[in-house]
């Protein structure tokens, strides 16, 4: 079986030459594209991460595949509806840090509440002057929670620990779970938007949940709330949330993920790939973003801690252990 690890960072290679050593999987550092697929057409199996594109045309370029294990929660960098025509199986990684990213995204929550990025760049100049460095408490303050998953549920958890109340918008509702953590549902998004004091996205990203956060409702939102997202940065309209930080809706954002993200990591790709007009403003503006001081970036690493790595790279390899076995887990389809 040819099995092929992709976008490997140092700190993984050990895990995987120690443990799966049964497949002797070959450990590639770049990430697989359009561009490199034709090098491994003789994949049978392959594990990729985010950065990586699997399209219906890398799918195209490796006829044998037959297993695709993501080493992610999040799948939308897989065509699925590709894979389901190859009947190539895809399976995710569904727990691995709930915990791991809510925790990230108070980080940044608090980080932006309390300047804190502001407050270091001073002390770091050996000036001690916190003039204009007055923060907001969080306790007594609204979280708003949309999605409340595996990792929406754990910041509802965290937010009750600093003493917030807990408002969540999902598309499901847990009467009983809203009881045990102590939250109350709302009705719409809107209802969200304009009650909560700071927003923290944790919905998945797909058709219906593209810039939820829009021109339209951007309106909506409490005025001074702090946004965060962990989740995917195309859940918000790139364009809106400028507006809503030009005009004193939002006083800050923490963002550990950006609109077109993958094109902001390789700006040199700029020169060498047709970028169509949105691609580009989009590009644009996450440097408008990132120049801007009240808003927080960090490079999609909610999930980056030494913890959550073992535990995503065990379930990877128990994925394929299982595909191996005939009974393949955490199998991941595209919705009718
Ligand atoms: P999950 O599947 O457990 O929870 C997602 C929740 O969103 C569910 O309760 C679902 O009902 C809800 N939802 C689905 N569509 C919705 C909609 N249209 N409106 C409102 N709610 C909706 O997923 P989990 O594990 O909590 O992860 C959430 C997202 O976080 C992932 O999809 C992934 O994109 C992102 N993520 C980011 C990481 C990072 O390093 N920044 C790491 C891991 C995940």
């Amino acid at each position: 079986m040819k099995v092929y690890f992709f976008n490997v960072a140092p700190w993984e290679r050990e895990f995987l030459e120690k443990n799966l050593k049964d497949i002797s999987p070959e450990l590639v550092e770049d990430k697989l594209s359009d561009e490199n697929a034709g090098k491994y057409a003789d994949a049978e199996i392959i594990s990729v991460f985010v950065g990586s594109s699997v399209s219906r045309d890398v799918m195209d370029k490796m006829p044998n595949l037959k297993m695709i294990a993501t080493r992610s929660t999040g799948f939308d960098h897989i065509d699925l509806e590709a894979a389901a025509e190859r009947g190539i199986v895809v399976s995710n990684v569904p727990y691995y840090g709930e915990n791991t990213v809510a925790e990230h995204a108070f980080a940044l929550l608090l980080a932006v509440a309390r300047k804190i990025f502001q407050s270091y760049e001073r002390t770091e100049k050996f000036d001690f002057d916190y003039t204009g460095l007055t923060g907001v408490d969080l306790k007594g303050k609204t979280l708003g929670v949309i999605g409340m998953g595996h990792i929406g549920q754990y910041s509802a958890r965290i937010g009750n620990g600093f003493g917030m109340k807990v408002i969540a918008y999902d598309i499901y509702h847990n009467e009983e779970l809203a009881k045990e953590i102590g939250f109350e549902y709302v009705e719409n998004l809107d209802e969200l938007l304009e009650r909560s004091d700071f927003i923290t996205l944790h919905a998945p990203y797909n058709e219906h949940t593209h810039h939820m956060i829009n021109m339209e409702n951007v309106k909506k939102i409490k005025r001074g709330a702090i946004l965060v997202n962990t989740a995917r940065g195309a859940l918000v309209e790139t364009e809106a949330l400028i507006w809503a930080l030009e005009n004193g809706i939002l006083s800050g954002a923490g963002l550990d993920v950006l609109e077109g993200e993958p094109e902001i990591k390789e700006e040199w790709e700029i020169i060498s790939k047709d970028f169509d007009k949105e691609q580009m403003k989009t590009l644009i503006m996450n440097h408008v973003l990132i120049e801007r001081d009240d808003v927080i970036i960090t490079p999609h690493n909610a999930f980056n801690t030494k913890e959550a790595i073992e535990r995503i790279l065990q379930t990877t390899k128990d994925n394929i252990d299982a595909y191996l076995g005939g009974n393949p887990q955490n199998v991941v389809k595209a919705k009718k």
